[in-house]
């Protein structure tokens, strides 16, 4: 196997990548290193995987097409993660424009270079908050999802749909993954855990919104990147129904911990690592937050008998450790 990983140096690429490659796989990994946080940290992270040599990398926007057909057919690809985006719910709503060009067009750009070099499994990244208003928990894949809140989840159900479309047309086998809350050492400078941790650090207070009263189904990145490797290798393929009608070779799974934590409970796991007591703002719920995200992962366990399950303190302390190590430095 032969995989291009998109947003190789983000959070989840470089964590994908790392077990890949820790697992004899070719890595060929992409990312147009986006100022959206703190580059140094994507430098950090390529720069871990870089030391393997069965690792290269390619500083390429996904709207390069072309650039990115030449480097697929070079190495041989047939694999190809697509986690590469313009991420984040609350960012969406001050700079709506960059998550069309990189969820929408970026995504369209990943779906050709698949169509044109016949690759064998593509799996991209999609949300929970695709779920978006939807009340009835635990969500599960076939549940309608009509009802999104910001532009980000608008963005990944147009993905979503896009990929659906293309693995009807050209028979390409897709998996959408769904992801819920992902956390863990390497993490993004803009999600709660990080901002926590460091305002607590630093003396200072953190807001809490909706009053700690909001729940999500933290999954810890260890557990979900072993999920997307095993996913990997079970490509869906094209079946033919009773009627006759052929199902397109496409698949959604969600990918969670089929927990719900309640905000105030995470926090205080925080607080708790780090023997002190965070001083907080209590705030009203955010536009365009949902009240609660919670994974039936049933589907996934089907499929290749495992789910997350590491569970958030152990999660939170193996974060906390990364943190004071790398910031200490
Ligand atoms: N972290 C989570 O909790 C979470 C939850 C749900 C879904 N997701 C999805 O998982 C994927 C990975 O998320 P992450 O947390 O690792 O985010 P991240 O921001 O750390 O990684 C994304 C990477 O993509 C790169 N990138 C962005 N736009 C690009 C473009 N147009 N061309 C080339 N490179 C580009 C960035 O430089 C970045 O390194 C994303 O698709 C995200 O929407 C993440």
């Amino acid at each position: 196997m032969k995989v291009l990983v998109t947003g190789s140096a983000g959070f989840i690429g470089f964590h994908l990548s790392k077990l890949l490659l820790e697992k004899g796989i070719t890595v060929i990994g992409i990312d147009g290193m986006t100022d959206y946080y703190d580059i140094k940290l994507k430098e950090d992270r390529n720069k871990i995987l870089e030391s393997y040599d069965h690792f290269t990398f390619h500083r390429n926007m996904l709207s390069d097409t072309e650039k990115i057909i030449e480097i697929v057919k070079k190495n041989n690809v047939d694999t190809i993660v697509h986690l590469a985006a313009q991420a984040g719910v609350r960012y969406s709503i001050e700079n709506p424009k960059s998550y069309i060009d990189s969820n929408i067009y970026g995504s369209f750009s990943i779906l050709e270079v698949a169509r044109i070099c016949s690759i064998e499994h593509l799996l991209c990244a999609s949300t929970s908050s695709v779920y978006g208003s939807n009340v009835d928990m635990p969500f599960i894949e076939n549940q309608r999802t009509d009802s999104q809140l910001t532009i980000y989840s608008a963005t990944k159900k147009s993905m979503e749909s896009m990929c659906h479309a293309y693995s009807d047309l050209w028979k390409i086998p897709i998996t959408v993954f769904r992801f819920f809350t992902v956390y863990g050492p390497w993490g993004r400078p803009d999600m709660a855990l990080f901002k926590f941790v460091r305002s607590a650090l630093n003396n200072e207070s953190i807001d809490v919104y909706n009053n700690g009263n909001m729940f999500r189904d933290f999954t810890y990145v260890k557990d979900l990147v072993e999920a997307i490797r095993l996913l990997s290798s079970v490509p869906p393929s094209e079946e033919m129904e009773s009627d006759g009608y052929f199902l397109s070779p496409y698949r959604i799974i969600n990918i969670g911990n089929s927990t719900k934590v309640k905000l105030n409970d995470f926090i205080q796991a925080i607080e708790k690592k780090l023997d002190l007591k965070i001083k907080k703002n209590f705030m009203e719920m955010q536009k365009g937050d949902v009240h609660a995200t919670w994974a039936d992962c049933s589907e996934l366990e089907n499929l290749i008998g495992f789910k997350p399950s590491i569970k958030v303190e152990e999660g939170i302390s193996e974060f906390i450790d990364w943190y004071k190590e790398y910031y200490s430095n």
